[in-house]
Parts: structure tokens; C-alpha cells; sequence
């Protein structure tokens, strides 16, 4: 898979998947490097990002967005470089970001649901406009400041905490004042990682540990405040053990496999929320599109000051766009999955 700038190559839709991924679930093609329209851009992608909600947008429903279409390129978020552009506000040689397909050239129209941002000349990595910059990052600044209003003295619960979101929520809750923060991670030395490099004060073995003992022993007088990336057991177990006047905020469902819409547990402990006055509110960074430059600026005053962990699970080369994706279920390296695919000029 040689990279020629007069080959579109792309990753397609093959058929639409039932359960885990596999290499027949994607189709690799080469085509002709596509022309923009008026209103449009043509991107040259350099990065794709990872998430879960893609296995979702590539079911029959497609969760929040239009599902992938079998035959049509896999969507994801993906910094590029504008090639050329029939849109007054890009110019050639722009470095963008927002939703992409996993194609070298994509034709985009940047009034999308999420806008095609311009990214600024920095002194960090580019990818991380992917991660702590990106969706990650600023869904976890969202949802703790704006959804969990953490406070100082606050003990905070995160699921998913090796994750791009689940980390950087962490940290985030520490730099508020948090008093205690305890993380879910799968696994001893998942667990270590949390403690080291990213800032939690304790760590549950989800896997191996017995979830309610770790829980009352680190949280005697309950969790003032959940951020739930996991769903499923864990959301359950932890309707037990919040304070009276809790607070949870739902962003992803990991215990979930994305297949289909059906398959998301419900909370079956859901009652306790009325007993204990619990608040429970989602977060969706579309809703918070106009506030992204807001974010940006917090998670880099905290980046430089050393409170917010940056870490990415890096890969190169387009060939392995597909087995990346199923690697988001079946257990990854810690941070955010990024896959490089080319350089800027
Ligand atoms: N609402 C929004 O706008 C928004 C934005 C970003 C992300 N999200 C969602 O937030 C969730 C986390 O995203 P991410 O980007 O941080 O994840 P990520 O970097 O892809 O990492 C996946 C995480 O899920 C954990 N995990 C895997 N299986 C699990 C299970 N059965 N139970 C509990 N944890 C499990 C993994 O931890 P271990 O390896 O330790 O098990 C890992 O930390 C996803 O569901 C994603 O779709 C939502």
C-alpha cells in the first residue's frame, strides 16, 4: 500500500458486521482522487483518531449519525491538510480537523455537526488535536466542569480510565480541588498507569478485584460524583455506593460492544437515584461546539502546568486502519488510539 498522490486509497465497508470485527467486515480500494464542489474542501488525510462510536455508525442504525453505508468509506475523526478548497474560509495548506473517512483525499463540507476546525500553528504534536484536544480531552472538560460540576473536596469515581476521555477526566477532577479520585482499569498494570502517569489516588481492578469490597473501603462515606464511560455492571454497582445528592454523568457504555442500538444495558439499580436525590445527565460534545476554543485553552494552561497526563497509543500506516478498530474492544495501551497515515507539507 504505497502512498501516490494520484491514488485515493480508502477503506470501505465490506458488509455490515454482526458482533466483533473482522478483516472481512472492510474492503481496501483505490480510486481517483475526488474534486471539490462550491462549499467544499479537499482534504488529504494525515491522521485518523479511534472511538467506539464508530463500530456504532457502522451498524444498521447508526447510533447518533447516518450508519455507514455498506460500499461507502468508514468514517472517523481525522486531522487533514486542505489540497484544495471552494470554501471562502480554507486555504491550501490549512491543517484541519473533524469527521473524515478513512480514505488519503476526502471531500468535505465544513457546516457539518461538528465544525471543521482550523488547527493553530502549536509547539505540541499535531495528532493531539486528536486526543487531548479533541474529542477526548474536551468531552471530559465538559463533562466534569459543566455536567459533574466537581468541586473541591469531592470524591470522584471514572470508568474507563486508561481511556482518552476517562483519563483526562481524571486529571481534570484533580486539578479542580478533587479530594479523593479513584479510576477503573482492567488489569494490574493498567492499574499501575493510572497511578503513575496519570494523576488518580487509587485505582479497581475491574477485572480481578471484588468491585463493592475496594469501593467500600475507598469511598466510606460514598462518591459524590460518577463519570461513566463503562455502563453495564459497573453503572449498577455504582447507584450502591453514590452519596445522598450525587452526581453521574453518562459519556460512554465500553462495557458494551457498539454492535447494535439493543445491546446497551440498561441500569437496573436506577431506583437508588430517587432515594438518594442522585442527578444523572449525558454529555455529547456536539452540544458544546461553540464553546471547543474555551476548552482548548483550560486543558493546555493544565498541560503546561503538569496536571493533565498526555498520552497516546500512536500507529503508522494505512494498512492498518480495520484491526485497529476492533483492538478498542478487545483491550488497548492506554491514552488516545491514533493512526498516522501521512505528513503535512
Ligand atoms: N459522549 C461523548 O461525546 C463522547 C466523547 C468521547 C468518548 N465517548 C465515549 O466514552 C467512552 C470512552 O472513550 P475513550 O475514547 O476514552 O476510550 P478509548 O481510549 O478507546 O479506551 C477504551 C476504554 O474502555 C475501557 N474498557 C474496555 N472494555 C471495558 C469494559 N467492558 N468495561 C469497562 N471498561 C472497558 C478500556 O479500559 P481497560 O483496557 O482498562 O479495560 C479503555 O480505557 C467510549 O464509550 C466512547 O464512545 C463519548
Amino acid at each position: 500500500m504505497k502512498t501516490d498522490k494520484k491514488i485515493n486509497r480508502q477503506w470501505l465497508l465490506a458488509r455490515r458486521p454482526v458482533g466483533t470485527l473482522t478483516s472481512e467486515d472492510f474492503e481496501y480500494k483505490e480510486s481517483a482522487v475526488p474534486t471539490p464542489s462550491e462549499g467544499e474542501v479537499l482534504v488529504r488525510m494525515l491522521y485518523f483518531g479511534y472511538d467506539a462510536s464508530q463500530r456504532l455508525w457502522i451498524s444498521e442504525h447508526g447510533g447518533y449519525m447516518k450508519p455507514v453505508q455498506v460500499g461507502e468509506p468508514i468514517r472517523c475523526m481525522g486531522i487533514g491538510q486542505v489540497v484544495s478548497s471552494r470554501h471562502a474560509d480554507y486555504a491550501e495548506g490549512d491543517l484541519v480537523d473533524g469527521f473524515f473517512s478513512w480514505q488519503d483525499y476526502v471531500v468535505t463540507k465544513p457546516d457539518a455537526q461538528m465544525p471543521l476546525r482550523i488547527l493553530p500553528k502549536a509547539d505540541y504534536p499535531l495528532s493531539w488535536n486528536l486526543g487531548v484536544f479533541g474529542v477526548g480531552g474536551l468531552t471530559a472538560y465538559f463533562g466534569v466542569t459543566d455536567v459533574l460540576r466537581v468541586k473541591p473536596g469531592d470524591t470522584v469515581v471514572v470508568s474507563a480510565a486508561t481511556g482518552a476521555t476517562g483519563s483526562i477526566a481524571g486529571d481534570i477532577c484533580k486539578a479542580l480541588g478533587a479530594k479523593q479520585v479513584i479510576g477503573f482499569a482492567g488489569g494490574p498494570e493498567k492499574c499501575r498507569w493510572i497511578l503513575e502517569k496519570a494523576h488518580f489516588d487509587a485505582a479497581i481492578d475491574y477485572k480481578n478485584d471484588d468491585v463493592e469490597q475496594r469501593l467500600r473501603e475507598l469511598c466510606p462515606d460514598g462518591v459524590d460524583a460518577y463519570y461513566d464511560n463503562a455502563g453495564g455492571d459497573i453503572l449498577d454497582t455504582m447507584f450502591l455506593h453514590m452519596a445522598p445528592r450525587g452526581r453521574m454523568v453518562l459519556c460512554g457504555a465500553m462495557s458494551s460492544d457498539y454492535s447494535d442500538m439493543d445491546g446497551f444495558q440498561g441500569p437496573k439499580n436506577y431506583v437508588l437515584a430517587i432515594t438518594k436525590m442522585l442527578r444523572m445527565e449525558g454529555v455529547h460534545l456536539f452540544f458544546y461546539r461553540d464553546r471547543l476554543a474555551e476548552g482548548v485553552a483550560q486543558l493546555a494552561r493544565w498541560v503546561e502546568e503538569g496536571k493533565v497526563h498526555v498520552e497516546e497509543c500512536l500507529y503508522e500506516g494505512f494498512e492498518k486502519a480495520p484491526e485497529l478498530l476492533a483492538s478498542v474492544f478487545t483491550g488497548k495501551r492506554p491514552g488516545k488510539m491514533v493512526l498516522k497515515v501521512g505528513d503535512p507539507e
